[in-house]
């Protein structure tokens, strides 16, 4: 790889944290500092087989803070930004948008900010395919060329920082790509979203939400599947590019709750249908054939076996999760780095 200094942000994250393990294995010739405020979706257990690697540093930190940004990129000669930081919640995003506009915005804003002072970093931005809004049943699936069209907080915050990055590349020609991603599933996923809400709660005897009817529709991907994509698009992707991700991975929200009762060995009288989601979008999903076509990505896992391996994950880090839905799970680090 031609980066020798990678700058992650949200690396204490779900998909951040995998990203970093998937990097140490596959380039140990290349340093990174990981920035990450630890906000409740920030977990240094995720990292905690690499935290002694001599390529890896964690700096807890809050990408709004531009002089601390700053800081770090000079010191560490950072030559690669990749920004996965952000509030990434829909449901918080609808009790509470304030620090979506603040890290999804102002904080790719300063980062933005911080790669063009200091030579034109290059830039891969992180986002989501939620930034297209939603489709009915008989839609194409979403692509590069689709108009942008977000209806929660969540989505409009992503889509204003894909605005801004794609408008540092016009203006100032700033090296970035974007990636937007469907829906992401696999190990160290804050037990808030619906797969690991669904399997720690059912681990733990409890009922599992669906909100509404469940005909909700989702396109699924493998974490790896997803990242692996990331780094093919800074290595060969054209810069000033958006590159959509997403492994033909539809379901509704019943058919993922089938699976995960078949798989775990539980009945549907575990489920409960709970009031929908305000503004719920109905579906999403990803026509991935630019990045096949240019750059040879192709999905490695299936989503019956990612499921599995995700299931068994749980099953086998129950003090993770365990940690984390008692609240104790920040509580040792916040007293090493506060
Ligand atoms: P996550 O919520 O698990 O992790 C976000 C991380 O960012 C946390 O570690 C948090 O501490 C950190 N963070 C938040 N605010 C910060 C700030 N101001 N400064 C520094 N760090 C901060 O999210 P995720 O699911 O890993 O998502 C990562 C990225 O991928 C996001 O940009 C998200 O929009 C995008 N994305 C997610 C999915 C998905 O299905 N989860 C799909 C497509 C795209
Ligand atoms: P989620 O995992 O929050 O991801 P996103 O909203 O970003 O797609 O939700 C995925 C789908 O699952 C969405 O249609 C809402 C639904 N859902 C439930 O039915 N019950 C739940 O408890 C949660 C968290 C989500």
């Amino acid at each position: 790889m031609k980066y020798k200094n990678i700058l992650v942000t949200g690396g204490a994250g779900f998909i951040g944290s995998n990203f970093i393990h998937y990097i140490i294995k596959k380039y140990p010739e290349t340093k990174i500092i990981n920035l990450d405020a630890l906000t409740y979706a920030g977990n240094l257990e995720n990292l905690k087989e690499i935290e002694n690697n001599e390529n890896y540093k964690f700096i807890q930190g809050d990408i709004c803070n531009e002089a601390l940004v700053d800081k770090i990129v000079k010191e560490n000669k950072i030559d690669l930004i990749v920004h996965f930081a952000a509030e990434s919640h829909v449901d918080r995003s609808v009790l509470d948008s304030k620090d979506f506009i603040k890290t999804n915005v102002e904080g790719t804003r300063v980062l933005l900010d911080v790669a063009l002072k200091n030579g034109k970093i290059r830039f891969h931005h992180v986002s989501t395919d939620e930034v297209f809004g939603h489709l009915g049943g008989n839609d194409k699936p979403f692509d590069e060329l689709t108009s942008y069209n977000p209806r929660s907080p969540y989505s409009a915050s992503k889509a204003a920082s894909d605005h801004l990055v794609r408008a540092y590349f016009y203006t100032h020609q700033l090296p970035i790509t974007i990636s937007n991603c469907s829906n992401n599933y696999g190990p160290y996923q804050f037990p808030e979203k619906i797969i690991p809400l669904f399997t720690t709660n059912l681990m733990e005897g409890k009922k599992i939400p669906i909100y509404g009817t469940g005909e909700a529709v989702r396109d699924w991907i493998y974490v790896d599947d997803h990242n692996r994509g990331v780094m093919m698009i800074i290595e060969k992707g054209k810069i000033g590019e958006t590159y959509c991700l997403g492994a033909d991975g539809e379901k509704t929200n019943l058919e993922i709750t089938g699976k995960i009762l078949e798989f775990m060995g539980k009945g549907e009288d575990q489920i409960e249908y709970v009031a929908d989601r305000k503004g719920h979008d109905l579906r999403y999903g990803i026509n991935a054939s630019k990045i096949k076509n240019e750059l040879g990505w192709e999905p490695e896992i299936e989503f019956e076996d990612g499921l599995k391996k995700t299931i068994e994950w749980y099953e086998n880090n129950q003090t993770w999760w365990k940690n984390i839905k008692s609240g104790e799970y920040q509580e040792y680090y916040k007293k090493q780095y506060q």
